[in-house]
């Protein structure tokens, strides 16, 4: 009802232009960005988006280089429009920021959600092409503490689903609802970084580091066309797009969002939380690839008993629905022939709490890397069940936050023939 209210009401205003708008002036009450709901109220109240998307229904060229049409409409027999760079990275995109200088509130909102979108996506594109973040990475230590690993295609998935991740945790939402926001955009370039495949992104087997900095890269790229395609230099019907389809054009649709004229300085503190719990989260993903490759299992012990799992490392943990067993890691010993690799099928194991067997991996795990044991043994028990050697996101332990197979260190529950020292 309200909504509809305004879009009248922007039609009215249309049709009944005075012939030299640029003498009219927007009366504006003040709006609070500092919250979504905030933002929500003004989107609301001024019906701005609603104008929006009759703006572009009446533009000649539609949502093409709308951004310019719009400037014309509002500031007529001024110029060019001074917002040429709008949909580039870098770009000139500075709009006036007094509210008063607008022919109506409604185009200064709308200017200004251009100039906050071109503004954030600078800063997620920029943190994603910045490469410090991997001097932070333990790769040696790892290497020390483990083996070396060699990076694979394969690791787009895990990477893409580290930022998704991430941005859960950063903003407490579970993976089933989407992220928006800064967080969103760059959640949402690594998704598709992932959907596109490796053959766009360059996976250099003898550089973990080359590695990741190509897959963060080529998604901090791709953020890059949000911009474009929002603009009206791209095709805007693939913009991520969250609220009210009752709209028009997708290009309003996807302006329809509280969170493009949400404060920066807000939407990029949750944003720069999200980075750091993403390479937190690399980190731990790089130490289960690397316990993987040095023949590390994660171990259901069938033979003990709840009272008996109570060695440092042991969790005793459901399996199956009303089946229990207590989990623990096991490692295979040196020259253990294990066939393709695989490390369940290796034929000689360390005995475990024996003498060869140091239960100093667990201190590594907790204090050096942050692990939480009982969550990763648990995430490692459900993609063994139920997983399908692929990260899946959407399925989740640890309430929503890891998707199904991010972890996937081996599990085994077969007898083996421990080697005894
Ligand atoms: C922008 O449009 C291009 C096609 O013009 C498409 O490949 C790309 O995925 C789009 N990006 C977004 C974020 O919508
Ligand atoms: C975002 O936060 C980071 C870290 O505090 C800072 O370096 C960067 O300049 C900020 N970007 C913006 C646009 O505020
Ligand atoms: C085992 O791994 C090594 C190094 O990753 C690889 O070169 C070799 O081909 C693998 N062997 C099998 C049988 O998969």
């Amino acid at each position: 009802m309200v909504r509809l209210g305004f879009i009248t009401a922007a039609l009215a205003a249309t049709a009944f232009a005075v012939p030299s708008p640029a003498l009219k002036r927007a009366t504006c009450t003040a709006g609070d960005t500092s919250t979504t709901d905030g933002v929500q109220a003004i989107l609301d109240s001024t019906g701005a988006i609603d104008w929006l998307d009759l703006m572009l229904g009446s533009f000649t060229d539609g949502e093409n280089n709308w951004v310019t049409a719009l400037w014309q409409e509002s500031f007529p027999g001024q110029g060019a429009s001074p917002l040429t760079g709008c949909g580039d990275i870098g770009g000139d995109c500075a709009p006036d920021s007094l509210c008063s200088n607008y022919p109506s509130e409604m185009a200064y909102w709308v200017f200004r959600s251009v100039g906050n979108l071109h503004s954030k996506i600078n800063s997620v594109r920029q943190q994603l092409l910045w490469t410090g973040w991997l001097n932070g990475l333990s790769i040696d230590q790892i290497h020390d503490d483990f083996t070396a690993v060699n990076p694979e295609p394969s690791w787009l998935q895990w990477v893409s689903a580290a930022f998704t991740m991430a941005g859960g945790v950063a903003t407490g939402i579970d993976l089933s609802k989407p992220l928006r926001g800064m967080i969103g955009f760059a959640s949402g370039a690594f998704n598709e970084i992932y959907n596109q495949g490796s053959s766009n992104v360059q996976v250099d087997v003898t550089s973990v580091e080359n590695t990741l900095r190509n897959i963060v890269g080529a998604a901090g790229n791709y953020v890059a066309t949000v911009l474009t395609n929002a603009t009206g230099n791209g095709d805007p019907e693939t913009l991520p797009i969250y609220t009210y389809t009752a709209l028009q054009h997708a290009t309003a649709r996807f302006f329809d969002d509280n969170t493009i004229l949400l404060d920066e300085k807000k939407d990029n503190s949750s944003f720069i939380s999200a980075y750091s719990h993403f390479a937190n989260t690399v980190e731990k993903k790089l130490v289960d690839v690397s316990m993987k490759t040095a023949y590390h299992i994660l171990f259901a012990d069938q033979n003990l008993a709840q009272s008996d799992c109570n060695m440092k490392g042991a969790y005793w943990l459901q399996a199956k629905p009303g089946e229990y067993f207590c989990f623990y890691l096991i490692r295979a010993t040196a020259g253990a022939q294990c066939s393709n690799n695989d490390s369940t099928s290796c034929k000689f194991y360390d005995s475990p709490y024996g003498p060869r067997w140091d239960t100093g991996v667990y201190d590594k795990l907790t204090n050096t890397y942050g692990f939480d044991l009982q969550v990763y043994y648990t995430s490692l028990i459900d993609c063994y069940l139920n997983g399908k050697d692929q990260v899946d996101l959407t399925a989740t332990t640890n309430d929503g936050q890891i998707p199904r197979c991010f972890y996937s260190l081996k599990l085994t529950n077969l007898q083996r023939n421990l080697h005894l020292p």
